[in-house]
């Protein structure tokens, strides 16, 4: 049972050693990763899923239940306990999304019936985080950017269902993101959100800071922030629909700025 990870620090870009010592996730943590381009985010979580020992550019270490990890999690694929939907997501299988969900299914549970379920399951939550529904029938590669990025995050979260899953910036495509956060924290979990979206960053239990390849600080969401994050919320929820008003060739007004702005 996987209780908690930690990170031991390593050393930034310059080879300058991290002030942050030691950061522990525990089960249920949602946390993001923030900083500018280049600050080594995807680094970082690379570190995590590598279950870097030392021997990285990093030079961290990463531990579970504070101990180095079997060496079965990174040999053994069905062992590893952690889930990682990359910065890039092409896909070079063609397969039609219902065969690709059954394919994964099919190693996780040992009936027909169950893979049904964890299949409909799979999709329904994949269809809570996008706009445009996905179809059973279509092809993995006809989906867009943010029904591919659904399907993956409900892949791992529900038929894999790794502990650990980490995120690199799932914002960039059409993602319900609160309802994202709403719908992930149900399962006990470590999440890691690599993002440059204040919604998931101010939602998050903690934030690690990034800079020039190094973990500078670890915030804890204030009080004022878990009140800003609902503001902000409001704010981008009227930017999407303006941004939607304007895809379709309609008007804005300033009267739907009042009471926002
Ligand atoms: N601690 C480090 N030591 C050595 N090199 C590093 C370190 N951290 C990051 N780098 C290097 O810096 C470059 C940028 O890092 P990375 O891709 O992780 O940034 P990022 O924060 O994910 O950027 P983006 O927001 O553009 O995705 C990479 O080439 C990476 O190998
Ligand atoms: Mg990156």
């Amino acid at each position: 049972m996987i209780e908690s990870i930690t990170i031991l620090s390593g050393r930034g870009k310059q080879g300058i050693s991290e002030t942050v010592r030691r950061i522990d996730f525990k089960m249920g943590d949602v946390v993001s990763i923030v900083g500018p381009t280049g600050s080594g985010k995807t680094t970082l979580i690379n570190d995590i899923e590598l279950f870097a020992d030392g021997t990285t550019p990093t030079g961290r270490t990463v531990l579970i239940n504070g101990m180095q990890p079997s060496s079965e999690y990174r040999d053994n694929p069905a062992c590893n306990p952690i889930a990682l939907i990359t910065q890039h997501t092409t896909f070079l299988s063609d397969l039609p999304v219902h065969e690709f969900l059954k394919a994964h299914a099919r190693i996780r549970s040992n009936s027909d019936r169950g893979s049904q379920e964890l299949i409909q399951q799979t999709l329904d939550f994949a269809n809570q985080l996008t706009g445009e529904p996905i179809v059973l029938t279509s092809q993995m590669t006809e989906l867009s950017g943010g029904q591919t990025r659904a399907l993956l995050i409900a892949d791992a979260t529900i038929i894999c269902n790794t502990p650990i899953v980490l995120l690199d910036e799932v914002e960039n495509a059409g993602i319900h993101r609160t309802r994202a956060l709403e719908l992930l924290r149900q399962y006990k979990k470590i999440f890691v959100f690599v993002t440059h979206d204040p919604r998931i960053a101010l939602l998050s239990d903690y934030r690690i800071i990034m800079r020039q390849g190094c973990i500078t600080d670890v915030l804890y969401a204030s009080e004022e922030e878990r009140e800003c994050a609902v503001r902000v919320s409001h704010l981008d929820d009227l930017l999407t629909k303006m941004r939607d008003k304007l895809r379709y060739g309609e008007r804005l007004t300033i009267e739907e700025l009042e009471g926002v702005l």
